[in-house]
């Protein structure tokens, strides 16, 4: 049995100390990742480079000809319902991932809602540092890696994160440079939540109205991302693989690439493409669906070419704390299928999910039966 040495010992806890004050002197700068890239650094530093057999499983193949599925939402008041909540049930069981089109967001509100992510981001850093927190309680707030403490490498990416509770947020909460489209792009995607998850509560088998009246639809965070370009791309990721742990989120994303979903264990490019947004299955609709619809692994890769700006927003309420509880739905349980999952409230499960941090393994696991 290998027993390790007092010498070995004293110099991983040396690393880790040494780790924890680079992670803290970068956290102080306030200026994230693009402060790093705006110095004009050339080799990333030590804390966002991924582990030697992290980065030799990660390079495993992709897969270029299969993408996922595009669903038009054109006819979904009228005669292409049916058809279209077909389609759903079989990219959200599937993929867990597909990417609508004729959604009812003008893509003219879609390329601003970008150069209002890409105006706050490049506007000058005493702006842009009052707004950097890690309390995640805040309503907004503007970080790097919101699990920086955690996790055993970094991200390449920093994160502005706004609490869209139409009730609570006064719109001069809003960082100025993306305060009107922030506020538009938010009526646009509540509306576009609510149609989702009467098609999701169809493709379940069940009435319209079911997921709406759990509330999954009620409110959104919205989680603008700026992934700055990288000297050495293949030494890091832009976010590592997880799984969201929301309802579903809706993600607008720019010309650049570098999201990959996995499929049948191969990691597959989510192609950009113009006026679409990509939808996926999170994890408390895995929950809720009892795993009849999946919440996939995905990541982002570094690249050289950049900024890469996108806009998750995430169906949620845990910034809403309820002690509403949420457990797989009856009606999708039976004798023969029964419930896999425990009950939890949302904060429970997002706290849980926050503390472990993006470690490659899903948080549903916790709460499995
Ligand atoms: C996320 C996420 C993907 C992207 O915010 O959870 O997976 O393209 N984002 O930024
Ligand atoms: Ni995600």
């Amino acid at each position: 049995m290998a027993v390790a040495s007092d010498r070995d010992l004293t110099t991983a806890i040396g690393s880790e100390h040494n780790r924890l004050k680079d992670l803290k002197a970068f956290d102080n700068t306030k200026t994230g990742v693009k402060g790093l890239v705006d110095a004009g650094i050339v080799k990333i530093p030590k804390i966002f480079i991924r582990p030697p057999d992290d980065i030799l499983k990660a390079s495993a193949a992709v897969l270029t000809h299969i993408q996922i599925p595009i669903i038009d939402l054109d006819g979904v008041e009228n005669d292409r319902r049916l058809e279209i909540v077909d389609e759903i049930q079989h990219a959200s069981e599937t993929w867990g991932f597909f990417q609508v089109v004729n959604h009812g967001v003008p893509v003219s509100v879609l390329d601003e809602m970008i150069e209002g992510v890409r105006r706050f981001f490049e506007q000058p850093d005493e702006v842009k540092m009052e707004y950097y927190t890690r309390d995640s309680k805040r309503k907004v707030s503007y970080s790097s890696n919101f699990d920086l403490y955690q996790s055993t490498a970094a991200n390449w990416r920093d994160t502005l994160l706004c609490n869209m509770a139409p009730d609570s947020l006064e719109p001069h909460e809003l960082p100025a440079a993306c305060r009107d489209i922030k506020l538009e792009y938010s009526k646009y995607l509540t509306g576009l939540g609510t149609t989702l998850f009467e098609l999701l509560s169809e493709a379940l088998g069940l009435n319209s109205n079911y997921l709406k009246g759990m509330g999954c639809a009620r409110r959104h965070t919205i989680l603008s991302h700026y992934y700055p370009p990288c000297p050495e791309p293949d030494l890091t990721l832009g976010t590592t693989h997880h799984s969201d742990n929301d309802f579903i989120t809706v993600l607008l994303q720019d010309h650049i690439g570098g999201l990959q979903v996995l499929h049948q264990n191969q990691w597959v490019d989510v192609s950009p493409a113009h006026g679409a947004l990509v939808v996926n299955v999170g994890d408390l609709l895995q929950l809720i669906s009892n795993d009849k619809l999946k919440s996939v692994e995905h990541r982002v890769l570094a690249n050289r070419v950049g900024p890469r700006i996108s806009v998750a927003c995430f169906f949620t309420t845990h910034l809403h704390p309820s002690t509403k509880v949420y457990g797989p739905i009856k009606e999708l349980v039976s004798d023969e299928n029964p419930p896999k999952y425990r009950e939890t409230t949302v904060l429970d499960y997002v706290t849980y999910y926050q503390a472990k941090g993006l470690d490659g393994k899903s948080a549903l696991d916790h709460f499995k039966l």
